[in-house]
């Protein structure tokens, strides 16, 4: 599928076949094509605990409103938002620059020095928003190339993420932005038309505000 028709194909699944699961090998080309996301500064804040164990989905899904999709997906992924990962990736990435020819070696320092001042200390509210929003780009490159992979997905929010945090023993310092329910549709649904979207002129604005 091309990537223009994937985006287009795209949608919220709410009812899954609880009973084809997904290829391990599957699952994971999905997870390495949409690492390939694009990141601030190639940091890759993003972690993502897979839950497959039917008891495991019953837990998350009273984390999550009692969403029976939780439940029915084959696989759910918890997308977490790592703020320290900015810290914890750096070293390798600039080596990586360094390596390709991308920087000087001795430009790491001065590297080190530009992130720490774009993306704040680790408990700031920059450094959540450097987090949450390369790890929304890293889910959203998931669910094109799930539809690419012939998979289907359904993102959520509508979860308690303390719950969530406690019942995966996720640590306090990560935010859980979405969970992200994979797998095939249940044979005989078929998903209502595409709701609402507006025209282009009712958010773009040319130019300026
Ligand atoms: C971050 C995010 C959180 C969402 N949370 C929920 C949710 O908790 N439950 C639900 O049924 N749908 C949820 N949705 C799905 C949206 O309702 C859906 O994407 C929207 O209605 C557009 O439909 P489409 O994805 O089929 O184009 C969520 C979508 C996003 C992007």
């Amino acid at each position: 599928m091309d990537i223009l028709s994937a985006l287009k194909e795209r949608r919220s699944v709410n009812f899954f076949d609880p009973d084809r699961n997904i290829p391990d090998e599957l699952l994971q080309e999905l997870i390495s094509v949409s690492n390939l996301a694009p990141s601030s500064f190639n940091l890759q804040p993003w972690k993502v605990v897979v839950v497959q164990k039917a008891a495991d989905k019953k837990r998350l899904r009273q984390c999550a409103m009692d969403q029976p999709k939780v439940e029915e997906a084959p696989v759910v992924l918890v997308m977490v938002a790592d703020p320290v990962c900015a810290e914890e990736n750096l070293e390798n990435m600039l080596d990586s620059w360094a390596q390709l020819g991308y920087i000087k070696p001795e430009m790491k320092d001065t590297y080190k020095g530009i992130t720490k001042n774009l993306y704040g200390s680790p408990d700031s509210i920059q450094r959540a928003y450097f987090a949450i929003k390369n790890t929304a780009l890293f889910a959203m490159s998931l669910m094109v190339a799930a539809k690419g992979l012939g998979l289907e997905t359904h993102p959520m929010d509508g979860f308690d993420e303390d719950c969530i945090k406690k019942e995966f023993r996720i640590p306090k310092d990560k935010i859980v932005p979405m969970i992200i329910c994979i797998g095939y549709i249940k044979p005989g649904i078929k998903l209502l038309p595409r709701a609402f979207r507006r025209n282009i002129q009712d958010f773009v604005k040319l130019g300026s505000w």
